[in-house]
């Protein structure tokens, strides 16, 4: 999958940035999530599914620019290299970030095989999970928690908006191509919300547990920031425990498609259970 093949700028040094971008995709779990989720309902792989998941992977990577900008978390290595707006400079950062998100919603308004309802639907349903009440709204909840301790309630809330949404959107978008009925959506979505937050609950385990060489960003970064996580809130063990148990809930979600949905089971162990 190459999410960024298509994409070109008038501009040279924003050219560059998306190069730079395109070489170092990430792992690339949202896509696959919405690869795998359609590929589930309907029985074979959906070329329609996976454009959605590249389209995907252009949010998250967008998100990513913007989350390491110095008036965010102010971040110095990603994926194993400076940040874009350290290898740039922050204005191409911040365009690359904001021409990222109009392209994804371009390629979704393009994606074939499609009806022009499921289509809707799909950039209907990325529209609000990266917006004020999913991704962005979130950052700005994470962003204002920072130097104090937080109720687990609302850490949940936080990592739901700025991590979770996205992810079960990556979900629900491959239901949506695969013409799910209103019971496996349903399940898929509930699978998804719990994993999502799972992922994010590992995350902040990894920024205490890794080391920045293997998670291809700065470790113990979340401490220094005094950022509100899941470890300062409940404790390391606290958090890998509510990892699992997040992790068990999302399995359970899908009880409904019996063995057929043992690769999305493999998945999503895969998001919980990782050390990059
Ligand atoms: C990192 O996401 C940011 C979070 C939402 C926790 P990933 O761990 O999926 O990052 P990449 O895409 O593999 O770099
Ligand atoms: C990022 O959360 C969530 C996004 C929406 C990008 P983090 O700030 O914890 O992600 P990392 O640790 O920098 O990848
Ligand atoms: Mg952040
Ligand atoms: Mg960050
Ligand atoms: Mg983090």
């Amino acid at each position: 999958m190459e999410p960024f093949a298509w994409l070109h700028c008038p501009d040279p040094r924003l050219g560059e940035a998306l190069a730079y971008l395109a070489e170092r995709p990430g792992k690339q779990l949202r896509s696959r999530l919405t690869s795998l989720c359609a590929e589930l309902v309907a029985g074979k792989p959906l070329a329609s599914a996976d454009a959605a998941g590249e389209a995907i992977e252009l949010l998250h990577t967008y998100s990513l620019v913007h989350d390491d900008l110095p008036a965010m978390d102010d971040d110095d290595l990603r994926r194993g290299h400076p940040t874009l707006h350290r290898a740039f400079d922050e204005a191409t950062a911040i365009l690359a970030g904001d021409g990222l998100q109009a392209a994804a919603f371009q390629r979704l308004a393009e994606i074939e095989g499609l009806s022009a309802e499921q289509r809707l639907d799909i950039i209907h349903l990325l529209s609000v999970a990266v917006g004020f009440h999913g991704m962005v709204g979130g950052q700005a909840l994470d962003l204002a928690a920072e130097h104090q301790s937080v109720p687990v309630d609302a850490l949940r809330e936080i990592h739901h908006l700025k991590t979770g949404a996205l992810i079960a959107a990556a979900a629900e978008a491959g239901a949506i191509c695969a013409n799910a009925s209103a019971a496996q959506r349903a399940a898929l979505v509930v699978f998804a919300k719990a994993i999502g937050l799972a992922f994010q609950v590992t995350d902040d385990v990894l920024d205490v547990t890794g080391d920045s060489n293997s998670l291809g960003k700065t470790a113990g970064k979340d401490a220094r920031a005094e950022k509100s996580t899941y470890v300062s809130t409940l404790g390391l063990a606290g958090a890998q425990e509510e990892a699992d148990q997040l992790l068990n809930e999302a399995l359970e979600a899908l009880s409904i498609f019996g063995s057929d949905a043992d690769p999305l089971r493999g998945l999503a162990r895969q998001m919980v259970h990782r050390s990059t």
